[in-house]
């Protein structure tokens, strides 16, 4: 199948043809040893090969390398000449099932409220979940399935999606199974990014509780049906194992419920993420680090445990625990888009820099803190406001990213015997994906 888009990238799925061959690209495999070294060029840290051609059989990419594919006979040949190819582009943080607009909010904090003020005077996450809860699962559906098809025509080829305008365990299940079924229908699948689904039950607090700790344990208590659901689609090929979060700040949730939820789950053998940090230094990194120092203790132990995949936004972490996560294995994810949107710090790359930690860099796309679904232009902001270099920003949407959400096996990197997933953009050089911000120079995207 062969999906076309008047104004877009060709988008492939490279299961439909038995061969396809890419000749003479500039392939930018993403074998990067330290995207922070500042010596060499963004073409050699990014592992770039030039003149270069790819052979892709049933899925699989079977040769990289100058003049493999000139015997090749009975392919789709795709010219690449005065293109660079690179893995697909991997949002390991977005919000993408809601209903409803929040644009009043991006105008009243254009002029001048902050997140924390909309939030006070009723804006803010229960908007969303007002719309969401009146929207049917059909609506729901039809319009994460928009959202999807729009990343991938911006060059995304799997992504992190998380629930969290349910705010009830009934209705976070709802929007749990949403996720499952948009992805369920091989033939239209075959076509969205892979998704990694993420419980963000404790996102905030919906008007009809009694008590935050209350629903933290009924929450804890729902693990097995959450769970059940995860297992149920196990064997989707392009669905990864389910993950939690939850929004642990001020005025939302503390480090004691983060604990209970997070520990319970990782006990349950799911994978877990933590928003850190973002308005004030809540506790979030330290969570993170507690957490995952348990699970390399039980795991020494050989008792199997979820991992702590990734600590998000950490506007207000320290170098120290930026250094600390890395030694666990936690990939710190940086999400310029809501610094944008929300007008607060942009994390830099010197702070990552100094301390020699990778980082991976994700949309946030959610109706409230960042309403745009583009990790490219996540990317560019991290370019120009963030200080990134360019190794910094482009293994950060990729590897990096693969690794935040637990997809570093089959997704961030271009190798023989791994999985097509990749994309083609007009350019000579690596610095040409910030030709434009958007990525409208991107000419294809197979899956
Ligand atoms: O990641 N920080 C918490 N959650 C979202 C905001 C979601 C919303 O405002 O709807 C975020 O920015
Ligand atoms: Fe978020």
């Amino acid at each position: 199948m062969v999906a076309s888009f008047s104004t877009g990238p060709e988008i492939m799925s490279a299961e439909d043809s038995e061969r396809i061959v890419i000749r003479n690209a500039l392939v930018l495999t993403m074998e990067c040893d330290n995207p922070h070294e500042v010596e060499s060029t963004s073409a050699v840290l990014l592992g770039a090969r030039k003149e270069c051609d790819i052979v892709i059989e049933n899925g699989v990419i079977t040769a990289i390398g100058a003049n493999e594919a000139a015997n090749i006979t009975g392919a789709r040949v795709i010219q690449g000449k005065g293109c660079v190819v690179m893995p697909g582009l991997v949002d390991c943080h977005t919000h993408p099932v809601f209903a409803g607009s929040r644009a009043t909010e991006t105008v009243l904090k254009a002029q001048g409220l902050s997140y924390e003020e909309v939030a006070s005077r009723g804006g803010g996450i229960v908007v969303s979940m007002r719309a969401t809860r009146a929207a049917s699962v059909a609506e729901l559906k039809a319009s994460y399935l928009q959202r999807a098809r729009k990343a991938v025509s911006r060059g995304v080829v799997a992504w992190e999606a998380k629930t969290g305008y349910g705010l009830n365990v009934e209705q976070e299940l709802r929007l749990l199974q949403c996720l499952y079924e948009a992805h369920s229908d091989s033939k239209e699948s075959k076509c969205l990014p892979a998704i990694a689904p993420t419980v963000l039950g404790p996102h905030a607090a919906s008007p009809e509780l009694h008590g935050l700790d209350n629903y933290i344990q009924a929450l804890i208590d729902a693990i097995p049906q959450f769970a059940s659901l995860s297992q149920k689609y196990s064997a989707a090929k392009n669905i990864r194992p389910l993950a939690v979060d939850i929004f642990l700040e001020r005025n939302y949730f503390t480090r004691e419920q983060a604990d209970r939820w997070l520990s319970a789950a990782l006990q349950h053998g799911l994978d877990v993420h933590i928003h850190a940090d973002e308005f004030s230094r809540s506790g979030g990194c330290e969570t993170a680090i507690a957490l995952a120092h348990r699970a390399e203790q039980s795991a020494q132990r050989k008792r199997a445990q979820g991992r702590v995949l990734s600590v998000d936004h950490l506007q207000y972490a320290t170098d120290t625990d930026l250094v600390r996560l890395q030694t666990l294995g936690v990939m710190p994810v940086i999400l310029p888009l809501t610094s944008f949107f929300s007008n607060i710090a942009y994390v830099e790359a010197r702070k990552l820099r100094s301390s020699g930690v990778r980082a991976a860099i994700a949309s946030d796309f959610n109706p409230g803190s960042a309403p745009l679904n583009s990790l490219w232009f996540a990317g560019f902001l991290a370019l120009v406001k963030g200080g990134f270099s360019v190794p910094e920003v482009l293994t950060g949407i990729t590897s990096n990213a693969a690794y935040a959400m637990g997809a570093e096996k089959t997704h961030g990197t271009l190798r023989t015997g791994s999985r097509a997933n990749l994309i083609m953009f007009e350019g000579d050089v690596p610095e040409d994906f910030f030709a434009s911000p958007m990525g409208d120079h991107l000419k294809l995207v197979i899956l």
